[in-house]
């Protein structure tokens, strides 16, 4: 599992590590820019947004949305990635926290269009994940949305054949979403959609 100072020390060479994969098709970028996408395009239905991003790393898909005119407050407990993400959106509010202590005191008064998380919440455990996204929901607006890109597979039988595939490289101590899982720990009380990208990466979205 990285730490804060792992991913301080990934900060300058993440991107193009990313890129590297993706362009292979590899587990576990593939699909990156296509996820990201995916969530910048139900984003840019709504103009003028209000975006929570958790784990925003060097700033890709916040920094793409702050371009067009969208207000973008952010979590990350890595100094490096913030301090390259700050760059990028001068104007953007990040704060260096550790999800796994759940959220800031600072948040609780927030609400979000969007509540957003790419390549992160793997880094919690399952019942981590519920927990925060049981946080995370009374934050947004009525039609407000968490979006979630990940490694992320719809059944356990399907992240079981990805593991085999991919056994050399296979990162033990990630815990990735199984959509049917998540779901039903969220006792089918919210509205949940899956959207397949690649043959690793999915994009999930839950809604009140
Ligand atoms: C793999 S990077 C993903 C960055 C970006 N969202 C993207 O899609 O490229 C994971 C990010 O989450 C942050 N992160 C990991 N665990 C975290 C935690 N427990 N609390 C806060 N940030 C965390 C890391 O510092 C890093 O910036």
């Amino acid at each position: 599992m990285l730490t804060k100072q792992g991913f301080d020390l990934w900060a300058d060479d993440y991107d193009q590590h990313v890129h590297d994969i993706e362009k292979n098709n590899q587990y576990p970028f593939a699909g990156y820019k296509e996820i990201l996408n995916t969530i910048f395009n139900v984003i840019m239905q709504k103009k003028d947004s209000k975006i929570l991003d958790i784990g925003f790393g060097t700033g890709v898909l916040a920094h793409k949305l702050y371009e067009h005119g969208h207000r973008i407050d952010g979590l990350d407990f890595s100094p490096k990635m913030i301090s390259i993400a700050k760059t990028k959106m001068p104007d953007a509010n990040l704060v260096e926290w550790d999800i796994s202590n759940g959220l800031p005191a600072e948040l609780e008064e927030k609400k979000y269009d969007f509540i957003i998380s790419t390549y992160t919440l793997h880094h919690l455990t399952d019942k981590e994940k519920i927990t925060l996204i049981l946080k995370l929901l009374p934050l947004i607006e009525e039609n407000g949305k968490i979006l979630i890109g990940d490694i992320s597979f719809e059944t356990r039988e399907k992240l079981e054949i990805c593991k085999r595939e991919n056994a050399s490289r296979w990162d033990s101590d990630e815990f990735y979403f199984v959509y049917e899982e998540i779901k039903s720990s969220l006792k089918n009380e919210y509205s949940c959609e899956f959207h397949q990208i690649s043959h690793c990466g999915s994009v999930i979205m839950i809604s009140k």
